[in-house]
């Protein structure tokens, strides 16, 4: 395909674009979350078999001294997607710069980004599927042969200069893969897709972070957290440090198992690891529309929640654990979301049980 061809006016704008690139660490904000994300990939739990790919791929790399091929991570937020693109800076020993998709407004701005990276970088960008498509077409060229081509001038004494890049490996993140277009997605040489963790790993997780804050945990209460956290390591990573908060409050500081189920209980978390709004969710749909099927506009309409949010954060845990099936016709509870709520089944809903 084509470069894109980038105006020279809207290229020159390092100093403007310097302030949109976002250090990882400003776009992260929990200062937990810096402190407790894996920085090697040997500390990063579970994932096992992305793992034993990328340590060869790292290793190839390194041995053959190119840049990575270009990486695509896709899956739920909190699994781990920023952190695994902190952990290639650091096992490749290359510079990382963080932007992300919507900040990225104008070919320029991405132009100006791709032609400062030092040779070998990572050029990590997140929520990549929300880039501009006209921004996106700048990385056909850039992600392909490194090269950029802008055009110096106007009218009909313009001409097409090609600007070599520097090598680089651009890392993107999504929650959701489906969304890219395929000429970009196409690009992406390494593709990933995350998997929800399981109890075992996020146990494991736990116990990792509460030895990092100096907690106090017990075995069994860190297995109880990683059986509530919807497979996910932020969750098990915030669910610890509230127990920590009661443990504070109400047994010098040790969390148990006893504390972690009261605590959960009292954050209305249930034994599957269900939060208000899962609950709410499948409440709705067997409630007021007898089970489904119902389409994804009138359930956000009736659960009062932002249909992308529904499909990226909510549903990708409700369908793992079950309780929800996506049909063409719309979202149906499924027979185990009844029994969860101890409802008995309709038994005109029968027939969507298939
Ligand atoms: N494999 C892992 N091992 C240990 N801790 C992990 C792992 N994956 C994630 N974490 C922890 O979970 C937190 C959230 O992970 P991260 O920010 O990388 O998720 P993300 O996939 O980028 O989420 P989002 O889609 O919301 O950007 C990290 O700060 C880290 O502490
Ligand atoms: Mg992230």
């Amino acid at each position: 395909m084509q470069n894109p061809v980038v105006d020279a006016e809207s290229f020159a704008l390092p100093e403007d674009t310097e302030d949109r690139v976002i250090a990882p660490e400003a776009q992260l904000g929990e200062q937990y979350d810096l402190s407790l994300r894996p920085e090697r990939l040997q500390d990063y739990i579970g994932q096992t078999e992305i793992k034993e790919n990328l340590e060869v791929f790292i290793g190839a790399a390194k041995k053959r001294g190119h840049a990575l091929d270009h990486v695509l991570l896709s899956g739920p937020p909190g699994l781990g997607k920023t952190t695994l693109a902190n952990i290639f800076a650091r096992e490749m020993e290359v510079q990382l710069r963080s932007t992300s998709g919507p900040v990225i407004e104008r070919q320029g701005d991405l132009a100006a980004i791709l032609t400062n990276l030092e040779p070998g970088s990572i050029l990590f960008i997140d929520e990549i599927h929300r880039m501009n498509r006209v921004v996106e077409e700048v990385l056909y060229g850039a992600m392909e042969d490194f090269t950029l081509d802008i055009i110096i001038g106007e009218g009909p004494g313009a001409r097409t200069v090609k600007i070599d890049l520097p090598h680089f490996t651009l890392v993107g993140a999504t929650t959701r893969a489906g969304l890219l277009s395929s000429p970009l997605r196409d690009r992406f040489g390494i593709q990933f897709r995350l998997n929800f963790y399981e109890p075992e790993e996020l146990k494991t997780i736990v116990l990792r972070a509460a030895a990092l804050l100096g907690i106090e945990i017990m075995e069994e209460a860190s297995l109880e957290l990683g059986r509530r956290a919807r497979g996910t390591p932020r969750i098990a990573n915030r669910l610890l440090k509230r127990c920590r908060d009661f443990a504070d409050m109400e047994t010098a500081g040790i969390i148990t198992l006893t504390l972690v189920e009261n605590s959960l209980a009292k954050m209305r978390i249930d034994l599957e690891g269900l939060d208000q709004m899962d609950r709410h969710i499948l409440e709705t749909i067997i409630e007021k529309f007898n089970g489904g099927p119902v389409g994804l506009n009138t359930l956000s309409a009736a659960v009062s929640e932002e249909k992308d949010t529904i499909e990226d954060v909510y549903e990708p845990f409700l369908l793992l654990k079950g309780f929800l099936q996506r049909t063409p016709r719309g979202r149906i509870a499924t027979k185990l979301a009844y029994e969860h709520f101890g409802i008995s089944t309709p038994p005109e809903s029968q027939a969507n049980f298939f």
